[in-house]
Formats: structure tokens, sequence, C-alpha cells
């Protein structure tokens, strides 16, 4: 019987949507909350026509000889699919999926969190408050900085780099974007924002957001010299992947004064982080929850269950990133 392999234990209705709707099809998911150990990975997909899987799981090579020549699909939990290679796959005839849009508000709410956060001081606050340090109202208390009337540069505009930018509207602000190309000037004038060059952006924003998708051409695109270049004054935001940023020279531009503060969601190596920046200053650091919301997950976990359920039943390629590369291919 064909088989369908999940990683991950899935929230919502998605589990039962799998199970009801291939009906004859043989759903098994690894049934631990946790991340499947690479052997019960490999073990887990073999045979199998389908595999549901989470960003935490390396998809590559290795993966597709596991699962054997039947692979026709993997169906990412994320919007981000850096953890397939999808030239192999694509090489394989094999669809890979992931799960736009429905996490792209909740992720740019994160990005907002982050950007008052750090701008506010608010984890240094909090610490003090806790530690019994607070004695009185003070003029010069834990004083932040402004969010409203500043320049918000956003590196990257797709799906969640506009949902942040419109955000910025009630925040009063300019709003700077670089991207690979350039909107057209009615689209730009609509969300209020102007294009920069990268120079532009980084010697100019007060707040820089990143958004752009992790690629070879993105990775450490945010390095010592991009820092240097930053206002000593300006803080940065990542909520998109951690290779974007150099995670070690963010560490030394926060200890050096460099740049204000970071707020950093996503890492170089999950779940480990780069010890300099666990003892930085004014860095607020998040555990990848961008999208951990009760109902973007489960909204994700459904998408995730519908890819899947639509391409077997149906062929349907919506959402399928590799679409164009398997029509070249053949
Ligand atoms: C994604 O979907 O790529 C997010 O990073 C998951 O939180």
């Amino acid at each position: 019987m064909p088989r369908v392999f999940v990683t991950r234990e899935l929230l919502g209705r998605a589990h039962r949507m799998l199970g009801y709707a291939l009906g004859p099809w043989d759903v098994v998911a690894y049934g631990e909350d946790q991340v499947i150990p690479r052997e019960e990975l490999l073990k887990g997909v073999a045979g199998a026509e389908a595999i549901l899987c989470m960003l935490t799981e390396r998809m590559n090579a290795e993966a597709f000889d596991a699962a054997g020549p039947q692979l026709r699909c993997v169906s990412n939990f994320a919007v981000g699919y850096d953890n397939i290679d999808v030239a192999e796959a694509s090489r394989r005839g094999i669809a890979v999926f992931n799960t736009p849009d429905v996490l792209t508000e909740t992720t740019a709410d994160l990005a907002w969190t982050l950007i008052l956060g750090v701008q506010r001081r608010v984890l240094d606050a909090e610490q003090f408050l806790r530690a019994g340090k607070w004695t009185s109202w003070s003029p010069r208390l834990l004083l932040g900085r402004d969010v409203h009337g500043k320049t918000l540069g956003v590196f990257g505009l797709g799906r969640i780099g506009r949902a942040t930018v419109r955000r910025a509207q009630g925040f009063n602000m300019r709003v700077l974007y670089h991207n690979r190309t350039r909107l057209p000037e009615a689209e730009e004038q609509q969300l209020g924002l102007a294009y920069v060059d990268k120079a532009a952006l980084l010697a100019e924003s007060d707040i820089i957001s990143i958004h752009c998708p992790m690629s070879p051409e993105t990775r450490h695109a945010i390095g010592a010299s991009e820092f240097a270049q930053m206002k000593k004054s300006a803080i940065l935001i990542n909520t998109a992947r951690g290779p974007i940023i150099d995670e070690a020279a963010l560490a030394e531009a926060l200890h050096a004064g460099t740049i204000a503060g970071a707020g950093i969601d996503v890492f170089e190596k999950e779940p480990t982080i780069h010890p300099r920046l666990l003892d930085a200053p004014n860095a607020l650091l998040l555990p990848h929850v961008g999208s951990a919301t009760e109902e973007t997950r489960a909204a994700m976990a459904e998408l995730a269950a519908e890819n899947l359920i639509s391409f077997l039943n149906q062929g349907d390629m919506k959402n399928c990133v590799n679409r164009a590369d398997l029509a070249r291919i053949g």
C-alpha cells in the first residue's frame, strides 16, 4: 500500500485530514513531539510516496535515497524551505511544497514585537523590576529610543516584508526597502515606501528588518562590513533565516557598540547560539517563534496536509516551489 510519512505530530485537523482524504493510503507519523532522530527519519521514509516534514529535517539526497524512487512529494511545514535540497528534488522529479500566506501576518507581528521590545528595552526593564532594583520613578531610568517617526529599512520585500511595512504606517515612519526586484512606482506609493540600494538602506535606517529568503546569495548578506555602514543607534531585526546574518559579526557589533541592539528570532545553527550573542548588550533573542500562535501553527499544519493531499489526489501544484523546474526537467 502507498505510504505517507509525517515526521512529527501535527496540530489542528491536519492529521485527520490526511487520514480522511487519502483513505487507502498508509499515513504513518513519528509519534514523539520532538525532532525526529535522523536514523528514525531514514527508516520512517522508506517506501514513502509522500513526506510531510518540519523545517528541522534535512531533506537531501540521503533522505530521498532512504525513501526510494517512488517518492513523489515533500510537503514542508514552513514557508521557508532551505532545509530541503530543492535542486536535488527537482532532478528526481519530486515536487516540494511550502506553506505561504497563512503565517505572513503572525510573523510580521513578531517582527514588530522585536522592534518595540528592543527600541524600548522591554527585557532590561522587566528584568530590572523582577530583580527588585526599582526604587522610584526616575527621569533617566531605562531610556530606550522612539519607534514612531523613525526610518524603517526592510531588506527583502516578500509577503512578510510587506506586512511589516503596513504596520509601520501606524507609527508614522519613513520606510525604505531593498529587494532583488523593484516594485512598480504606483505600488511603492500605495505602500508608502522608497526603494534604495543596500548601502543607503544600511546608512539611513534606524531599524533594519530582514525579510529575504535564505539562499546562497543571501547567506551572510549582513556581516561586519554591513554593520560598519549602519548608524551606531540602529537596531537589526531578523525573523527570516539565521544564516542571512553573520552571527559572530553581529555579536561583535553589539559588544563593540557598532550598532545599538538586535532582535533575533532565527539563528545560524539552531538551536545553538553563538556564545558571544548570548551575553551581548541589548539583544532580544527568541527561539524561532515567528509563526508560533495556536491559530497560525494549526493553519500551517492544515495547509501542509492540504498541499500533499491535493497533489496526490489531483496533481494540484499550488504552493509547489519547484513547479517550473519540474516542468523544465520533464
Ligand atoms: C517558516 O515557516 O519558514 C517559519 O520560519 C516557521 O516558523
